[in-house]
């Protein structure tokens, strides 16, 4: 079992998760002037807990249990650039103590603008980002904690962007926009303890694949010269993605077309996702939403190489195939642990306004994690068959296609009973409105500074 010597390590949103009702992603700089400022304030951070660890964590998810106020949690991350800027990248240090991942190393905007599907006129995050404060709790602990970076780090850093979401309220609470019920299926780690069994995949996740160095780290239990360097043991890799979401256009196509599919708008859009709006899986109940209480998870596509009941270009089969993949039956290998958070207003308050979700998660691996699966997989229409389509929840409009209908996706879909397969054309449904790949290094990191 992981000792608390490691859970005083791990940065607490990796596990188990900060308690959030409100999220602040905040983008800065650090001043080139003022790096060893920085250094030095953000490690008395971390040595007074201001950064929330695994176990501080722990004690904060109790406390919302019992019904208590769990506070603000506070974590951080480095992209590249502000690794370099510390003195942690290659200008700085030898080869093989600088952290390996190339996805990281090149950052979003050259994996997934220049050389992906994301397109230049709606991005909007800022370039030259160095790192980002996450800050959790409810909204007005979310303002403090901003306001106390602000003054612990004052002239240290610049202040670059700010993007904030909130759990939506009410009955809409634990769902996305689109109106499906989010963050069910996570990995369950090996050694970790597992608050929520009914939600952990049927199959185990090495903890090296969602943290740095640790057993199952590149598929081994041994230190290999796959592995990152020892200082960045128990740290992880964490994207950022802000996902507009166009809900109206969404359901209006769902409308428009679920007739000429033979079927109601509901179990179109079911096919999208894979799962009801409730979050039960097609995979168990494919002919009609049986309501709360049956979104668990302990299942597997059967059988794994037929799409009747689940598409193979719904959302959640795309982003985690479970058997469906032939080359790596029941492989934890591009496993990531979830971590986003709707932002917007509600769309009854005005339908036309933006709204999405801030996407986030953890891996040890950006290139076997989020790049493999956003690339390789939601996009390819190979994937895991022959023109199988994309994924309608994650997928984009075909980049550079000549025609309008050229940029269309696609996706096979048989009706409830099983009956004849249909191929359907859809446009994309979100808009990338920027990111970053970051490294959310140990706890201890920061006493070398
Ligand atoms: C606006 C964007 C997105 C929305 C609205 C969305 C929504 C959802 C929903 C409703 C589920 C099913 C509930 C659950 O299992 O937790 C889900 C599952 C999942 N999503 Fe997304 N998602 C989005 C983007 C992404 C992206 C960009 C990725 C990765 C590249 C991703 C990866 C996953 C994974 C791995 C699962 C779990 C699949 C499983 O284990 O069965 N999602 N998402």
């Amino acid at each position: 079992m992981v000792s608390d010597k490691d859970l005083l390590d791990i940065q607490g949103d990796i596990w188990p998760g900060l308690p959030k009702e409100f999220e602040t992603f905040y983008l800065f700089q650090i001043k080139k002037d003022k790096v060893s400022d920085f250094k030095s304030k953000l490690k008395a951070m971390a040595d007074d807990h201001t950064i929330t660890s695994a176990k501080d964590a722990q004690s904060k998810r109790q406390a919302k249990k019992d019904k208590k106020d769990p506070g603000v949690g506070i974590n951080i991350a480095f992209s590249s650039k502000g690794m370099d800027e510390l003195g942690w990248g290659r200008g700085t240090l030898k080869r093989g103590e600088t952290l390996k991942d190339r996805s990281w190393d090149v950052g979003m905007k050259t994996d997934m603008l220049d050389q992906g599907r994301d397109d230049a006129q709606d991005w909007t995050t800022p370039d030259g980002i160095h790192g980002v404060f996450l800050i959790c709790g409810s909204k007005a602990q979310v303002e403090e904690g901003v306001k106390l970076i602000e003054s612990r780090l004052k002239d240290a850093i610049t202040h670059l962007d700010s993007m904030t979401g909130n759990v939506r309220p009410g009955d809409c609470r634990g769902y996305e926009h689109f109106g499906f019920k989010d963050t069910i299926s996570q990995p369950a780690m090996d050694d970790f303890p597992n608050s929520k069994p009914e939600d952990s995949l049927p199959y185990k996740c090495a903890p090296g694949r969602i943290i740095v160095n640790r057993a199952g780290m590149m598929g081994t239990d041994h230190r290999t010269r796959l592995w990152e360097p020892e200082w960045a043991t128990n740290g992880s890799y964490f994207v950022l993605r802000k996902m507009k979401q166009l809900v109206k256009e969404f359901h209006e196509y769902s409308k428009k077309e679920a007739k000429s599919v033979g079927m109601t708008p509901e179990e179109l859009e079911a096919r999208f996702v894979g799962r009801w709006k409730s979050g039960a899986p097609l995979e168990k109940y494919p002919k009609e939403d049986p309501g709360p209480g049956h979104s668990g998870n302990n299942w597997m596509y059967e059988p794994w190489n037929k799409e009747v009941k689940c598409p193979f270009a719904s959302h959640i089969r795309k982003c985690n195939p479970r058997n469906t993949n032939p080359n790596a039956p029941t492989s934890d290998e591009s496993l990531i642990m979830r971590r986003g958070i709707p932002y917007g207003p509600e769309c009854g308050e005005n339908a036309d306004a933006e709204r999405g979700l801030l996407f986030g998660c953890y891996q040890s691996s950006i290139m076997n994690g989020f790049m493999l699966i956003q690339n390789r997989w939601i996009y390819n229409d190979a994937f895991p068959a022959a023109k199988a389509g994309q994924d309608a929840i994650a997928g984009q409009d075909i980049k550079g296609a000549a025609t309008e209908e050229d940029k269309m996706l696609s996706i096979n879909l048989y009706g409830p009973d099983g009956n004849e397969k249909k191929s359907l054309r859809f446009p994309s449904f979100v808009k990338i409105r920027g990111g970053e790949y970051f490294f959310t290094p140990p706890i201890s990191f920061f006493d070398k500074f």
